[in-house]
């Protein structure tokens, strides 16, 4: 059991609950981002806060709190959590209650839910991982809504295949970002990665400012075509950090290994979160 916040009380989390009138429930209308610890500490709160800030204005949900009353939201839930080590945390604005079943009325809940933080399994970063393509154009991909229901329906259809993540592609035949990853390429140093239609992963920002010193970057478009003549491919996400792709449908990616820059950049930010909040 941990606790969980709601709208200003602290809860155990099998008795926190919120209104199935709420349009989160009868509609998918809300937003969330979700985040770990290192240390103790969520990792980038401010970064994450300022997105779900842009979530909610993206799909003109109104938030109730100030970003200052949920990064101590935050922090106190997660000084309720004291029996545990690491941490996820997901933090929630619902819709709200509506009187007609669809139109906002503002008065949605701040949800704070902490769990212990899951990591995936250690051959995913020593072996690499298989992703499939799936075509599907997200609705507003820079918010983080709770609507995920092309992702789970595309993930489903991941694990068939014995593949870890589905890649969103589009009409034109272009790679925007896996259901809960972004993800990038290397060509020799040039590391590549969309830069529109995605969600604007905060693990992908630590990635691209790390690189800055040590690869060139490119950000554009990227055709489904170009896969085969990349060296290496990661995903990306805060729940998984950065994992090696070695095939893509049935296309292997360099020498079918995680690749000697996604090893030197995986090593760069197990430094990067080691002493994360420790000074
Ligand atoms: C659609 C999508 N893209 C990218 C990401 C990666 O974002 P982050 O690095 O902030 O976890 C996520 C995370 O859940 C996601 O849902």
């Amino acid at each position: 059991m941990t606790i969980y916040y709601i709208d200003g009380e602290f809860l155990e989390s099998e008795k926190a609950g919120i209104s199935i009138n709420d349009l989160i429930v009868l509609r998918g209308y809300g937003v969330f981002d979700f985040m770990r610890t290192y240390n103790r500490t969520p990792f980038m709160l401010r970064e994450h806060i300022s997105r779900l800030m842009n979530s909610a204005e993206q799909i003109l949900l109104k938030v109730n709190q100030s970003e200052d009353e949920i990064f101590n939201a935050v922090m106190e839930t997660i000084d309720k959590n004291s029996n545990l080590e690491e941490m996820n945390v997901r933090i929630i604005c619902t819709g709200g209650i509506s009187s007609d079943g669809v139109t906002p009325q503002g008065n949605g809940k701040l949800i704070v839910m902490i769990t212990g933080a899951k990591v995936p399994p250690k051959d995913w970063y020593t072996e690499g991982v298989k992703v499939i393509s799936e075509m599907t154009e997200r609705n507003i991909p820079v918010a983080k809504s709770t609507d995920y229901l092309s992702a789970i329906v595309a993930q489903r259809k991941a694990s068939k295949e014995g593949a870890v993540e589905a890649i969103y592609t589009d009409r034109n035949r272009n790679i925007h970002e896996g259901t809960t990853t972004n993800i990038f390429f290397f060509k020799e140093n040039r590391l590549i990665t969309p830069d529109r239609g995605i969600l604007p992963g905060i693990t992908r920002s630590v990635i691209l400012d790390l690189s800055k010193e040590i690869f060139d970057i490119e950000l554009r478009d990227i055709s489904y075509d170009e896969i085969g003549n990349f060296d290496e491919a990661f995903i990306s996400a805060s729940n998984k950090e950065i994992v090696p792709v070695v095939s893509f449908d049935d296309i292997k990616i360099g020498t079918g290994k995680p690749g000697l820059n996604t090893v030197k950049l995986m090593k760069k930010f197990k430094d990067f979160t080691k002493d994360y909040g420790r000074n």
